[in-house]
């Protein structure tokens, strides 16, 4: 069924489900599922592949300027990430790439340029978007908002989960400290930090399925 423009934001703390469940969701209602997470790794891995001082925020924002991340179409509907051009979506799932993204994150001048980009992104398309700052900063008047929560042992025990299919070795305690202490920073940092918008619905995910999920959202979606 065709929608007028819409968007709706998705935003909660790592692991709680959030970019699963705003696939699923965009591709129930046939709109774009825009993962703004992606766009702070690709910039990472960027400074990454450049040696660069990622605590250097001048540096970091400079380069954003000069970057051009955007989305490529895939032919099952999903949208990938490319870093000039280059299609990074596997490279930007690196641990490596996960630890060091709060970096971009914090930086003001990266972060006013991203919520340009995602802007622009919403207002050409029908999104569902997924990140810390959707409901909050970027997609202030957005038709829908929720907050995606989960307890954080199930949090933890889903990225490890996903983390072992994808291949990866993986400690448990580390992931767990790193995990608490990337809460720390989406919950701390001075711009754009993880917060519940005042207008959006909280969605608990602990105990439930990705279709379960996506359930309990379309049901508080009136189109
Ligand atoms: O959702 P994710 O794990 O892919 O996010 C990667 C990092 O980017 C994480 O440290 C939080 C940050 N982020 C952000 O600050 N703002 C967003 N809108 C999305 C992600």
């Amino acid at each position: 069924m065709p929608v007028k423009h819409l968007v709706i934001t998705l935003d909660g703390p790592a692991g709680a489900g959030k970019s699963t469940v705003a696939k699923a969701l965009a591709k129930r209602l046939g709109i774009s599922y825009l993962d703004t997470g992606a766009m702070y790794r690709a910039l990472t891995l960027k400074a990454l592949r450049l040696n660069m001082d990622l605590s250097d925020e001048e540096a970091l924002t400079e380069l954003a300027r000069r970057t051009r991340i955007d989305f490529k179409e895939m032919p099952d509907g999903s949208l990938n990430v490319t870093l000039d051009g280059e299609d990074v979506s596997m490279e930007i799932r690196t641990i490596e790439v996960t630890n060091n993204t709060h970096y971009a994150a914090k930086t003001p001048g990266v972060r006013s340029l991203m919520v340009a980009w995602q802007r622009a992104i919403g207002l050409a398309r029908s999104v569902v978007t997924d990140g810390r700052d959707q409901g909050t900063v970027v997609f202030t008047d957005a038709r829908y908002k929720f907050y995606v929560d989960a307890d954080v042992e199930e949090r933890v025990g889903r990225r490890y989960r996903e983390l072992i299919a994808a291949g990866k070795q993986v400690d448990l305690e580390q992931l767990r400290a790193d995990m608490k202490d990337r809460d720390q920073k989406d919950f701390n940092r001075a711009v754009g930090p993880l917060k519940k918008a005042p207008d959006a619905v909280t969605v608990d995910s602990t105990g439930l399925t990705v279709e379960g999920t996506v359930d309990k959202i379309m049901r508080l979606i009136q189109l």
